[in-house]
């Protein structure tokens, strides 16, 4: 396929060009309606190209145009069957891929590291989530992939399960081993689906880790706008084989999606997915390069250590993203978020995210070796302050999500039934009806059904007391939970009494 090719960017020009009188939305009609200071800063190319499904634009909710053939030049770079464009985000492709393969009460076996975009796909499927645990690193208090054993094991324990979910790369960077993970599951005749929000750039070069794509997986849902060059929001879904149904994929894309679709955001996928194709190879090399020589330099820098090849050593990884830098503060006495903010307040650093004792900063497509040079000066000054010689190892282990509780419901009747707000000491042992989460990264502690844990409400409080972004409850201080209105005898009563068996 011609990869020079832009057909709905292209598209998109041209008809901005052709100065058409409009007389649709959206209102601010080529920019003359919006807020000057906006127009001004956004540009008037940006504006005029702020259009809607006319015809000559094709339609992303039915295809059969310019959208169309993006998306299959897409699917081309991909190495997909088909490549569907998502304006929500990979929470709208993560939504899709789930709700496509479970109806009501259906198993599907997830890492219990899961993003909350899945656990809510788990809500409006009605699924009930099988949790496999993943392989934590006490070192560096982070969890890995999970391993082939712990997945066979689900398996055996629930044959029905609709489907696999799998997390590759994870936030941190490790893969798992991929294919071997994908022959074995299809060998069980159940889809995997993959959760690639932050893989986009794997398929573009041979020495990073492999795509879901390449390893066979039957969906994965991909974060273009993440590292691949596109804009906030825009995403993709790609599907390849013959296990799950491309005709109900497309309906629960289309039931999850806004039906004023930013023509920013889908052709800002089509001139990525240029970018990728043409140049994805020498771009992630240069990436590589410059993530490669940080890498050695931070460990150079007393106190910090970013893991690098002999992570492959650890249980649940495979292989690596070297463009991922997760910084451990080894010997530093300030915590993650600590110096995230540091970074923040005396360098003008963002980084992605922090935790208890890990930054994570992102080599993309987008830095050169000046950013790269500007971050390790920062780091060898946060050493020289920070450091200290005795900090004991077991505050490492802190930022590990506890083992996911036993579910007393199936999430969504929890989510559904009457509930009233306790205070979080006071919570122990009642089933919670909502969600709790750090975000980033997102990974819920509790979610709907489960039976709130010791271990959870420490892990809580001592997020709250580091000062680390909790969030998902009613409650924005996280004070109070909301809980079934019963005790947790009679909730598990109504959960036998709605035919619920909880999953090993
Ligand atoms: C592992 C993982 N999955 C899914 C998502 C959702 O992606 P998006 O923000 O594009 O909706 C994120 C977002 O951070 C994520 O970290």
């Amino acid at each position: 396929m011609d990869h020079h090719r832009t057909p709905l960017f292209t598209a998109l020009q041209q008809h901005a060009a052709g100065d058409p009188l409009q007389f649709h939305i959206p209102g601010h009609k080529k920019g003359r309606g919006a807020d000057p200071e906006f127009r001004s800063f956004v540009g008037d190319n940006a504006l005029s190209i702020d259009l809607i499904n006319i015809v000559p634009l094709d339609d992303l909710h039915q295809p059969a145009g310019v959208i169309r053939e993006a998306e299959q030049l897409a699917a081309d770079a991909f190495g997909a069957d088909y490549t569907l464009f998502s304006v929500q985000g990979t929470t709208g492709a993560i939504m899709t891929m789930l709700m496509s393969v479970c109806s009501p009460r259906d198993k599907i076996i997830i890492p219990r590291n899961a993003h909350k975009s899945i656990l809510s796909a788990v809500i409006f499927a009605g699924a009930l989530p099988v949790w496999v645990e993943p392989e934590k690193d006490a070192r560096l208090g982070i969890e890995h992939g999970v391993t082939l054993e712990s997945i066979r094991q689900a398996i055996s324990r629930n044959p029905d399960t609709k489907a696999v979910l799998l997390i590759n790369p994870t936030y941190y960077g490790t893969c798992i081993n991929l294919r071997q993970m994908v022959e074995f599951i299809h060998s069980c005749n159940i889809p995997v689906l993959v959760d690639e929000a932050h893989g986009t750039l794997l398929h573009f070069h041979e020495r990073l880790p492999m795509s879901a794509m390449q390893a066979g997986a039957d969906m994965a849902a991909t974060s273009v706008h993440k590292l691949g060059g596109s804009m906030t929001q825009s995403s993709v879904l790609n599907v390849k084989g013959d296990r799950v149904s491309i005709k109900r994929i497309r309906t629960f894309m289309s039931m999850l999606t806004t039906t004023s679709t930013s023509y920013l955001l889908l052709s800002s996928l089509d001139a990525a997915r240029r970018q990728l194709a043409l140049h994805g190879q020498a771009l992630a090399e240069q990436t590589i390069r410059l993530a490669r020589d940080a890498r050695r330099q931070i460990n150079e820098i007393s106190g910090l250590y970013c893991y690098g090849d002999e992570i492959c050593e650890k249980e649940g990884v495979f292989h690596y993203d070297p463009t991922k830098l997760c910084i451990h503060l080894d010997q530093l006495d300030i915590t993650g978020f600590g110096a995230e903010e540091w970074l923040r307040k005396t360098y003008k650093i963002e980084v992605e995210l922090s935790d208890l004792k890990n930054l994570l900063c992102l080599i993309t497509l987008g830095d050169t070796e000046r950013e790269v040079s500007r971050l390790l000066q920062a780091l060898r000054h946060m050493s020289e302050l920070f450091r200290c010689r005795e900090i004991p190892y077991t505050r490492a282990c802190a930022a590990i999500v506890p083992a996911a509780s036993r579910f007393s419901l199936p999430p969504r009747d929890a989510f559904y039934a009457r509930s009233e707000s306790i205070r979080l000491q006071q919570s122990i042992g009642r089933v919670i009806t909502e969600f709790v989460y750090v975000y980033p990264p997102g990974i819920p502690i509790l979610m709907p059904g489960q039976i709130i844990t010791p271990e959870a409400v420490d892990y809580i409080r001592r997020h709250l007391k580091a000062g680390l972004p909790v969030k998902g409850t009613e409650d924005p201080d996280i004070q109070k939970l909301r809980v079934v209105a019963a005790p947790r005898q009679e909730s598990e009563a109504l959960g036998s009494r709605s035919g619920y068996i909880i999953p090993d």
